[in-house]
């Protein structure tokens, strides 16, 4: 139990210390840990880790069932579980990772009938500078809002489109086969997170095409405000990576952003697992 949780942000994020995930942890600290990525809104860093994808796939187990991306051409090869961040290219000339990737403001798999509960993402290889990860909390968006507003947007349901993002992409975005796989979900616009009991906002611009209830233009204009309010400097902690951090952070209550400012500073190669999640429910 000797490790150390250091606050990075009032709103959201928190440096774990002192702990190995590269062999199993008690039961005790799991729910130590576990507690205090619930009290950091969702999001922690742990330090100074040596994991080979087993372990970092066993670590991620521990707080659910992993899903397979379903962009497949960039899964570790004899590991499905894992999600390839990268910006090299394998030794037969293909990209390891999409080089766009997470360039726009999303939660990881929204658009799935049942979201994903967690990301774990491990710096493997990062630039000389840059290559940043903005993570935004949804409770604190939410709890900001006018008690008018709240009561307008309780009730409300998003439209998820995984080829909504495509809007967002140069070259490589999904492609129309693999958004087949994944046809549009609805969830609710307010979700009540199932650990804490506490509202947030789950809305974002990556993969939110619509709300089912309002028209349109009525659409486009209250999506418009909310994205912008969700994503304000003061609902926002941003992760400047150290080689070798697992950033592991809740899909259900925070929204995240790569900042893509690294060309000409080296390469970004980390490993993603993703823990499936429940329904959203308000
Ligand atoms: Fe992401």
């Amino acid at each position: 139990m000797g490790f150390t949780v250091n606050a990075l942000s009032p709103v959201l994020g928190a440096e774990v210390i002192g702990l190995d995930l590269s062999s199993s942890i008690s039961d005790a600290e799991l729910s130590r840990l576990n507690q205090a990525w619930l009290d950091h809104n969702g999001v922690l860093v742990v330090r100074d880790q040596s994991l080979t994808p087993e372990q970092h796939i066993a670590f991620s187990k521990r707080f659910g069932e992993l899903e397979q991306h379903v962009v497949g051409q960039f899964l570790l090869k004899g590991y499905p579980e894992i999600y390839r961040v990268s910006t090299k290219v394998d030794d037969d000339g293909k990209p390891m990772g999409n080089p766009e990737s997470g360039r726009y403001w999303h939660s990881d798999l929204s658009y799935l009938e049942r979201p994903s509960k967690a990301s774990l993402l491990y710096a493997l290889e990062l630039p000389e500078s840059g290559g940043d990860t903005m993570l935004a909390s949804m409770y604190a968006a939410y709890d900001a809002l006018s008690d008018t507003m709240k009561g307008m947007i309780e009730g409300l349901t998003g439209v998820h489109d995984l080829y909504h993002v495509n809007k967002f992409f140069e070259t490589s975005g999904p492609s129309a086969a693999q958004a087949e796989l994944t046809p549009p979900v609805e969830h609710p616009v307010v979700r009540t997170h199932p650990e804490t009991g506490r509202k947030a906002l789950f809305i974002n611009p990556g993969f939110t095409s619509r709300i089912v209830e309002l028209s349109k233009s009525e659409s486009d204009a209250l999506l418009e405000f909310l994205f912008a309010h969700a994503t304000k400097p003061e609902f926002v902690y941003r992760h400047r990576w150290r080689l070798h951090d697992l950033l592991f952070w809740d899909n259900r209550c925070t929204i995240h952003h790569a900042v893509h400012d690294f060309a000409g500073s080296g390469f970004r190669h980390m490993h993603r697992t993703t823990v499936l999640g429940e329904a959203a429910v308000l």
